[in-house]
């Protein structure tokens, strides 16, 4: 993956907005009572008050944050707040926020999760955006075959319409095969947070 990342903790709202279709905040909760979670490059989002990942703590809902920017400890920049602002998060972040211990320093493709323990994983704004190496993808994508239950999913945002990538690896084609694969269009006006993509689902079968 290339340098110039933001890192950045975006809010619930997000999350609710480009997974969830827009469903209530209780609605959501409810039905991933029970589920295990992984959020994949989450950036700071553990040490945001208002993120997914600290409504899932408060409601007792395993939810994993992984990104290997993640330090024991946490020193955030005042930048670091103003592009959580300007990625609708509230700006304000607190190292020793509730529940940080779920948030591991890990890469996407060696994650810290035995064989088929998880339910969903989310990534925005970085798998077939920044990382779009086939050898890599290949990688990242059996780990997530790895980890997930038979029916769970990953799911990635912003993409393109999906039909319009064109695979050359044999071996990635393959393992896509064990997945099927849905897309969700997400629009939410002329906003740039929200560029018109789509979510795409790969369903474990
Ligand atoms: C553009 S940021 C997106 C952060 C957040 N998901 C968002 O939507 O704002 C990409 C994040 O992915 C993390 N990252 C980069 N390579 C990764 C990898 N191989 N595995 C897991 N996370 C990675 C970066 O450290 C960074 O925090």
């Amino acid at each position: 993956m290339s340098g110039g990342v933001i890192n950045t903790g975006r809010p619930f709202r997000y999350y609710q907005k480009v997974f969830f279709n827009k469903q209530s905040k209780t609605k959501i909760l409810q039905s991933l009572q029970g589920k295990k979670l992984v959020d994949i490059g989450c950036g700071y989002t553990p040490f945001a008050p208002d993120s997914m990942f600290r409504a899932c703590f408060d409601e007792d809902i395993e939810f994993y944050g992984v990104d290997p920017i993640i330090k024991e400890t946490m020193k955030f920049k005042p930048s670091d707040e103003f592009y959580t602002r300007l990625t609708g998060g509230a700006g304000k972040f607190d190292a020793n926020a509730p529940g940080v211990e779920r948030a591991l320093s890990a890469m996407a493709d060696d994650l810290p999760f035995g064989d088929e323990e998880i339910d969903t994983i989310l990534s925005c704004w970085l798998i077939l955006i920044w990382i779009n190496e086939e050898p890599e993808l290949l990688k990242i994508f059996s780990e997530f075959l790895r980890v997930l239950k038979p029916g769970g999913s990953f799911n990635l945002y912003p993409l393109p319409d999906w039909h319009s990538f064109r695979f050359k690896n044999q071996e990635l084609k393959t393992l896509l095969r064990q997945f099927e694969i849905t897309q969700h269009f997400v629009y939410e006006g002329f906003n740039l947070q929200y560029p018109p993509s789509n979510r795409v689902t790969f369903t474990k079968k």
